[in-house]
């Protein structure tokens, strides 16, 4: 019989590519925040208690760096406490527990890329609340997989991250995009992400953290280029700095991921002209 995964987080632009790529072979059953509330603990244990998954995937978090310093209450129950929770309920119902993480668990000064070696040292809430929940899953659950990840592209239904944003405004006719030239990280393919995911769960490797990246590192600003470049789109991409956007929490802004567990995805460039066909 096929494997029972219960998605939470469906509906975002990880859930997106998960429920894609697991479909072949899997069960699978999305649920958002329509179907339950990730802040609510005993919500979350009947909700999966319903479903008494085998694979339990968990995308649902509270993103960004400005709404987590606005909201630190919030940003600690969702992405510490309920992972804290969803270990504990691996434990008690024996599924495995497949979460995500991000780059904004590191600071800058390494200056490079960082691997699952590096010591993670958030620099704001978002990045701080994010690595307890890290912390609280290596420490309670017993099968686990955390899976870092640094800026996504990738298909999804929502336009409330930074891509979709950007390509909103050039779709609204829009003629020029100044974008941060001075934040790098490692643009990945949501999609690139659900395969190797898929690849690590079936194989099984070793429970534990893994660092999933495109291979090579880039600003926003060379990201944006490429993807309009590639979509044709009539509009010019300027680059400009983080500090000339308003902005409340400290960024982390040279944070790209690189794996010593195993290889690297291809590189972003390509990864980025199969997004373009896809979208
Ligand atoms: N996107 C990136 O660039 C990026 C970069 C680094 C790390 N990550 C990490 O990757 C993971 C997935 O991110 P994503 O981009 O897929 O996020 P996303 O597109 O914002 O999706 C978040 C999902 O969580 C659900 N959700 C939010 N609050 C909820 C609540 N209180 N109860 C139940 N469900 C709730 C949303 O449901 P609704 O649609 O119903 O709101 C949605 O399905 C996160 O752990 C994030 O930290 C993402």
């Amino acid at each position: 019989m096929a494997k029972k995964i219960l998605l939470l987080g469906h509906t975002g632009k990880m859930g997106t590519a998960i429920k894609e790529v697991f479909a072949d072979g899997y069960t699978v059953t999305g649920l958002s925040s329509k179907d339950f509330d990730a802040m609510n603990f005993e919500d979350v244990q009947d909700t999966i208690s319903r479903h008494s998954p085998d694979i339990l995937i968990n995308t649902a978090a509270f993103l960004g760096i400005d709404p987590c310093e606005k909201e630190p209450e919030r940003a600690f129950r969702m992405n510490a406490l309920y992972p804290k929770a969803l270990s504990e309920l691996s434990n008690k119902m024996g599924f495995l527990l497949v979460h995500f993480s991000t780059d904004a668990v590191f600071n800058d000064s390494k200056g490079d890329f960082c691997t699952e070696g590096d010591t993670p040292c958030p620099l704001n809430v978002y990045g701080a609340t994010k690595y307890a929940g890290d912390c609280f899953i290596q420490a309670l659950a017993g099968r686990f997989y955390i899976f870092r990840v640094s800026v996504l592209f990738g298909k999804t239904p929502k336009d409330n991250q930074f891509v979709e944003k950007m390509l909103q405004k050039a779709r609204e006719g829009q003629k020029t995009l100044r974008i941060s030239g001075d934040i790098i990280s490692s643009p990945t393919y949501s999609k690139d992400v659900a395969a190797e995911v898929k690849r690590i769960v079936e194989a099984p490797m070793p429970h534990g953290v893994y660092h999933i990246a495109n291979e090579g590192k880039a600003s926003l600003y060379e990201l944006m280029k490429e993807i309009t470049e590639t979509l044709g789109l009539d509009v010019k991409v300027e680059k400009a700095s983080y500090r000339d956007f308003p902005y409340v929490g400290i960024k982390n802004t040279n944070t790209p991921l690189k794996s010593i567990k195993i290889n690297a995805l291809r590189p972003w460039k390509e990864a980025v002209r199969e997004y373009c066909r896809e979208i």
